[in-house]
């Protein structure tokens, strides 16, 4: 069980004793132990990272990806940049400095059209993606294939229809996509942008063995369902934030309680308490593109966890 490090070993009785298990970790197949790359086999690993908020996630960001590309190695960085301009939409200067930074993929989400400065660079950008199920003719492209490091990764961009905006079908959007990208491309990366844990749930088996992992974007708050579906696809239900800790999905708490409490108007407006960080690490298989682990990561500013 060389995944699973005991961490805690508690006494429940004058004989039984529970270990606690760091739980950041699953594999492919039934034993869960599988954390070396079986000889032969050529990995691709993935790092992809959960909705950075305003200028405290950028700052998260800038903080965190040095220790980050040094402990994973990964070959190719994927995140969700739609809250990064304070806390709503991207700007060119943003995106660009994430690019800078190592990111080499963004993807979006229902936020996408919040600065108007998108429809500036977004057409001329194929590293940026926004939800693919956008209406027919929308500015930008839902899927583009990432290159670096000497590996490929097709990335693509839907966003959910429960409790948002009803937008075209995402699951037969990502039919048409995934098999068209699945007659060039093995590992395929799928960003779920969606509020509901249900509908991520069924994309996640929707897309079991034609994606090689599916994660989920927008809820800001990181799910303990990270797993392997058994065909070979890496899920999580949600990734988790880049940003403000102590705020509420990265904005400041006082307008936000106002808001539920009173029903009034409110404008939210970023935290800039300290940091969250949430991410998570999928190693894949290069020929098959099956999933073969997948490690949530979340890290706290000045309480560096990493799992
Ligand atoms: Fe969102």
């Amino acid at each position: 069980m060389a995944a699973f490090r005991p961490l805690f070993i508690f006494k429940i009785s004058e004989n039984t004793y529970r270990t606690i298990h760091e739980s950041g970790t699953a594999c492919l197949g039934s034993s869960q132990d599988r954390t070396g790359s079986p000889e032969g086999v050529i990995d691709i690993k993935v790092l992809f990272i959960g909705d950075i908020v305003g200028s405290t996630g950028r700052k998260a960001l800038k903080a965190s990806l040095p220790e980050l590309k040094s402990k994973y190695n990964p070959h190719i960085i994927i995140a969700n940049g739609e809250n990064a301009a304070s806390g709503r939409g991207i700007t060119s200067a943003i995106a660009n400095e994430f690019f800078n930074w190592g990111i080499h993929g963004i993807t979006l989400g229902n936020h996408t059209w919040d600065n108007k400065d998108i429809f500036e660079f977004i057409d001329d950008e194929p590293r940026m993606i926004r939800p693919a199920n956008f209406p027919p003719g929308t500015p930008g492209r839902g899927y583009t294939v990432i290159k670096a490091n000497g590996k490929q990764l097709a990335i693509v961009n839907l966003q959910g229809r429960t409790f948002l905006p009803a937008i075209d079908c995402p699951f037969r959007t990502a039919d048409d996509i995934v098999e068209t990208l699945r007659q060039k491309h093995k590992c395929i990366l799928v960003d779920f942008h969606a509020e509901a844990t249900s509908e991520k749930i069924a994309m996640g088996w929707h897309l079991e063995g034609r994606a090689s992992m599916v994660v989920g974007t927008h809820t800001h708050v990181q799910s303990n369902d990270d797993t392997i579906l058994p065909g070979g696809t890496a899920y999580i239900t949600d990734t988790g934030m880049v940003g403000s800790k102590e705020g509420i999905l990265g904005m400041q708490r006082d307008a936000v309680m106002y808001k539920f409490k009173t029903q009034l108007p409110a404008r939210f407006q970023v935290d800039e308490g300290k940091w969250q960080f949430h991410a998570v690490c999928v190693d894949m298989d290069e020929e098959t593109g099956k999933a073969r682990k997948i490690q949530k990561i979340r890290m706290y500013e000045d309480e560096w966890r990493m799992d």
